[in-house]
């Protein structure tokens, strides 16, 4: 369902920042019992925050660091049951107590950024949770790679 919602939301041959945004929104709205769910790109570095819903968040963060920092470094998903127990986790909104951060891998091996999903209850992402947000970071991933063939990395608005 979130998959094919996706796959229908959003254009190829639209800018990146469009294409994240909607996504962001729409996983924001259909995800319940969250407060927070948008994207950290890869700048090269270190990650810079891109399109989200919820309330306005850190801005940076730097490989290794947090939930989002260790998801990116590891480039694997990471589940997080009670953030207080998780060392080194970056607490943006203090009303999150659970999250899961899904890395986004282009096919020819880089980073693109993380998905980062933030629940204000402890617990909140199962396992099927995990698989249906690696589904969805497939088809986002697909969708990215068919946009920067289309309109190359940058935002793919004329002067940007
Ligand atoms: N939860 C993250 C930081 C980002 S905000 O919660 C939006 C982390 O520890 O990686």
């Amino acid at each position: 369902m979130t998959e094919q919602t996706l796959d229908a939301l959003i254009r190829t041959d639209e800018p990146l920042i469009t294409a994240l945004s909607n996504a962001a929104a729409f996983l924001y709205h259909s995800l319940p019992n969250i407060n927070w769910c948008g994207f950290y790109l890869f700048d090269g570095e270190k990650l810079v925050l891109g399109p989200f819903g919820g309330k306005p968040a850190c801005t940076v963060i730097p490989m290794g660091r947090g939930v989002c920092g260790a998801a990116a470094e590891e480039r694997k998903t990471i589940r997080v049951a009670d953030v207080n127990a998780f060392a080194g986790h970056i607490a943006c909104d203090p009303a999150s107590r659970s999250e899961i951060v899904v890395p986004l891998i282009l096919s020819d091996g880089r980073l693109f950024g993380v998905l980062d999903v933030d629940a204000p209850v402890t617990d909140r992402f199962t396992e099927k949770d995990e698989k249906d947000l690696s589904g969805a970071t497939t088809v986002l991933v697909s969708k990215i790679e068919a946009i920067m063939n289309h309109t190359g990395s940058g935002l793919g608005l004329p002067n940007f």
